[in-house]
């Protein structure tokens, strides 16, 4: 195998993780689309590819390197969203958790001077950098449209902008 047990046993980890994602975006389209909120339906969809992108990413460096990949149970995502605010910030934390995930994982291939893993890892620092933006500037856009998640024209406005974003 082309890295420690440590190593592989942390990206096997983060392709938990990656999976644990894809549900949970997919759990949030869900429930834009059953409150009739299908821009912002479109946009939590179009993240669950991107997770599932991730995933393959880093399963396909395992299988490369000769590691072993094993799948872990994944629970259900808590869907206990009060409105499409809380929503997006709850994506904008879960992405927060992921790039410390992506840091830490990456300081770890440095301590074992585990250069390939780290270089394979730049991508993922990279990306995290992308999601975090992304999400940073839907937060913004509802913090100066003064969003509150009530019905009407912000929620329509809301649901455009975002299905702008799935595109
Ligand atoms: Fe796999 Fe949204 O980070």
């Amino acid at each position: 195998m082309l890295m420690s047990e440590n190593i592989a046993d942390k990206l096997n980890d983060q392709v938990t993780s990656e999976l644990a994602a894809s549900q949970l975006y997919l759990q949030m389209s869900l429930a834009c689309e059953a409150m009739g909120l299908s821009g912002a339906g479109a946009f939590f969809r179009s993240h669950v590819a991107e997770e599932i992108q991730h995933r393959d990413r880093i399963i396909d460096y395992m299988i490369e390197s000769d590691a072993v990949v094993n799948l872990q149970t994944i629970p259900a995502p808590e869907a206990n969203w009060k409105s499409l605010v809380d929503m997006v910030h709850s994506a904008y934390d879960h992405e927060k958790k992921v790039t410390d995930q992506i840091n830490s994982l990456t300081k770890a291939a440095l301590a074992e001077d585990d250069f390939s893993t780290f270089n394979m890892l730049q991508w993922f620092v990279a990306e995290q950098r992308e999601e975090m933006m992304l999400f940073g500037d839907v937060v913004e856009f509802m913090n100066v449209a003064g969003f509150t998640g009530d019905t009407g024209d912000q929620m329509v406005n809301m649901d455009n902008y975002l299905r702008k974003l799935s595109k």
